[in-house]
């Protein structure tokens, strides 16, 4: 019997070790590290939704001059993995399993920066990223985690809180920014980038009669530049009265 081997993730200098199971962190977290980082949190306690290894909440922890750091995932292979590296990298970081906010019921954070699987369902599956053991269930337009993230996040934010959340074209996008436009007084959008597509992943789209409806049905959105088509990642910030 083989066993799988774990892989590596670099970030800056720092190693994360991401375990069999658990989502390979790419470019949509460089992305959202990239945005937390060029603020200053100051001495914040910060929650890092959908932690998966725990790149996110680790990375920050070390960088930042955050004052605590949580962090969640519906994966309890991605909770343990994320509690190890944390533990290997010698920071302070509790971490829980459960779905979306369940496991921090009565708990306010400063910061809450979420990255909850937001893909749409058929383009998830065709993906690199998301193999049958990796939790996407966003639905078919990728919307539901983030809407459902989006009503939940206002009873987990103290006053003056922010919200890091990242959307990616591979969704709609249209509908989770009027779902966080009417939910927070304030959603500005920080960093976009457009990447493209692996080759055999593009492919894999092409020939799909499902993934082809929702790029026809403009529910999805690729654009084509030069030979490649690319989709884009956006970070945005969304905050609440102090
Ligand atoms: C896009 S990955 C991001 C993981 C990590 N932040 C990274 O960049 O590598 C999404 C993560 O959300 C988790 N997830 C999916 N649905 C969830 C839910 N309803 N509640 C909590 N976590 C969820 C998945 O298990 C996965 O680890």
């Amino acid at each position: 019997m083989s066993v799988a081997a774990a892989s590596q993730y670099l970030y800056r200098d720092i190693a994360i070790e991401v375990r069999p199971g658990v989502f390979l962190p790419n470019k949509t977290t460089e992305l959202l590290l990239d945005a937390v980082l060029a603020r200053d949190l100051g001495a914040k306690a910060a929650l890092d939704l959908g932690c998966g290894c725990g790149v996110v909440g680790s990375v920050i922890r070390k960088l930042s001059r955050v004052g605590s750091m949580q962090g969640s995932d519906i994966s309890s292979v991605a909770v343990a993995n994320a509690r190890a590296n944390a533990s290997r990298l010698g920071l302070d970081i509790e971490f829980r399993e459960g779905n979306l906010f369940e496991p921090w019921a009565g708990r306010r954070f400063d910061v809450i920066i979420d990255d909850v699987a937001a893909v749409a369902d058929p383009i998830a599956r065709l993906s690199p990223w998301y193999p049958p053991e990796i939790v996407c269930d966003a639905g078919h337009d990728g919307t539901i985690n983030t809407i459902r993230m989006l009503d939940r996040a206002g009873d987990h934010l103290a006053p003056g809180g922010i919200l890091f959340f990242p959307t990616v074209s591979l969704s709609d996008e249209v509908k989770i920014l009027q779902a966080a436009r009417s939910r927070f007084p304030r959603v500005e959008c920080l960093l976009k980038k457009s990447w493209p597509f692996r080759e055999d992943f593009w492919q894999r789209i092409r020939e799909n009669e499902t993934a082809r409806g929702l790029i026809d049905d403009g529910i999805i959105k690729v654009v084509q530049r030069g030979s490649r088509w690319l989709w884009d990642t956006s970070i945005y910030l969304a905050s609440v009265a102090p």
